[in-house]
């Protein structure tokens, strides 16, 4: 038997079923017309958006991450929500004006990003988050070429990785940003060729669950915005902390301690070095704002026995939950927090391989689980499901199709 990572709260039980929002997941299943299907609840969302700004201090904003759930209803619901958004390319950027947002809302980090994208982010009026010497010169080229003053911020390569995170942006060589040291001169070349200087963004890790790691993370990047700071001779208008929260999703897992990191993050603010006493600061997150809000159900199509092990074959897989299936960034695999949605909080009977319908064997759900018998047509729920979900799955492979996605 293998455990299950465990469920996050805010999650109900109506007529034995999972209920998210106040309706069962059948009754979700039969409004969306169809499974596999994503559920993302908007009450959960601003559940977690309420919990950040209660702990976090007033100064200290918040920018959604597009890249960790795109669906045009999910910008829409965060636009209220958070301060800002994270873009990581120039489709993301048409996602967020599509649903409303100011661009001026809007920074753009990645470390490839094209002239074509450097120039509608220029044009718009987005905030870029220059990786290179070389992309400051072609984003001062587009913008003189189309009459329009850059937006700029420097994204640091620190040299410092935020200690525990599920993947480092930060520390040594890395394709992201541009090393510290090299910093001040490029802000001072752009500065002096006309940019709008905007100030600095350094990402250090993300999926952290250390509370201890974080503040450790803050506090140096505070230090390390003020040594640039003064070095770069500019102020600094806005400093982009990064944020790095993570999901439990395994057994063991806790959540971030996150009243600490907020009462921690307040004493720096009070003790901000004078380089950044007028900055403004904001944290960026993905995961953290959505993943626990995502749901996605699947139908049990068949139920075989091979060798002893029972299978239950549902209709949704890898093409839609890579990270659940153990293929997007991790060593090895464990189970996700995962129900039988249909008979939720019955007694667990037997232990199961609950399987996606792809001909791989990599495409699993959840190996070896104690869960209720469910038969065919009952629905798996697979939690966790609203950050990298649909739109960081392959769902193009062997034809199955993309899931329905619901926001209710
Ligand atoms: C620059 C940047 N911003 C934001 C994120 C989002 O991270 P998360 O969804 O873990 O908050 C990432 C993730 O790698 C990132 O690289």
């Amino acid at each position: 038997m293998k455990p299950v990572g465990p469920i996050p709260s805010g999650f109900e039980t109506i007529d034995g079923e999972l209920a998210i929002g106040g309706r069962t997941a059948s009754a979700l299943v039969a409004k969306a017309g169809r499974t596999p299907l994503f559920v993302y609840s908007r009450a959960l969302i601003d559940a977690r958006v309420a919990q950040l700004r209660a702990a976090l201090p007033q100064r200290v904003g918040l920018n959604y991450a597009v890249k960790a759930n795109p669906h045009p209803l999910v910008i829409a619901h965060m636009a209220s929500q958070v301060d800002g958004f994270d873009i990581a390319s120039s489709g993301e950027l048409a996602l967020c004006v599509a649903a409303g947002i100011d661009p001026r809302r809007i920074s753009f980090a990645g470390p490839g990003k094209r002239d074509e994208e450097l120039e509608a982010a220029i044009a718009a009026g987005v905030t870029l988050n220059c990786e290179s010497e070389g992309e400051g010169a072609r984003a001062l080229a587009i913008s003189q070429r189309i009459g329009v003053r850059p937006r700029i911020a420097i994204r640091v390569n620190p040299s410092f990785v935020m200690t525990g995170s599920g993947m480092k942006m930060g520390g040594g060589a890395k394709p992201f940003g541009v090393d510290a040291e090299r910093v001040p001169d490029l802000a001072r070349k752009l500065i002096a060729e006309g940019a709008e200087w905007r100030g600095l963004h350094i990402f250090t890790g993300s999926q952290t669950l250390s509370a201890d790691a974080i503040i450790e993370g803050q506090a140096n990047v505070l230090a390390l915005a003020a040594q640039l700071t003064k070095a770069i001779g500019h102020e600094c208008p806005k400093l982009n902390m990064g944020g790095g929260l993570g999901t439990p999703y395994f057994p063991g897992d806790t959540p971030v301690d996150l009243p600490r990191v907020g009462a921690a993050l307040a004493e720096q603010v009070a003790q901000l070095p004078a380089a950044l006493a007028d900055t403004e600061l904001c944290m960026e997150m993905g995961r953290y704002l959505v993943g626990e809000a995502g749901v996605y159900l699947t139908r049990i199509i068949d139920r075989k026995v091979s060798h002893g092990v029972t299978y239950l074959v549902t209709d949704g897989g890898l093409h839609h939950q890579l990270a659940a299936s153990g293929n997007f960034g991790t060593v090895v695999r464990r189970n996700y927090p995962s129900a039988i949605a249909t008979r939720y909080g019955e007694e667990a009977t037997e232990e199961v391989n609950i399987v996606g319908c792809l001909c791989t064997p990599l495409d699993r759900l959840a190996d070896n689980a104690m869960m209720p018998r469910a038969d065919v047509g009952d629905l798996v729920a697979v939690f966790c499901a609203g950050a990298y979900g649909a739109s960081a799955s392959p769902s193009a492979f062997l034809g199955h199709g993309p899931a329905a996605e619901l926001l209710v």
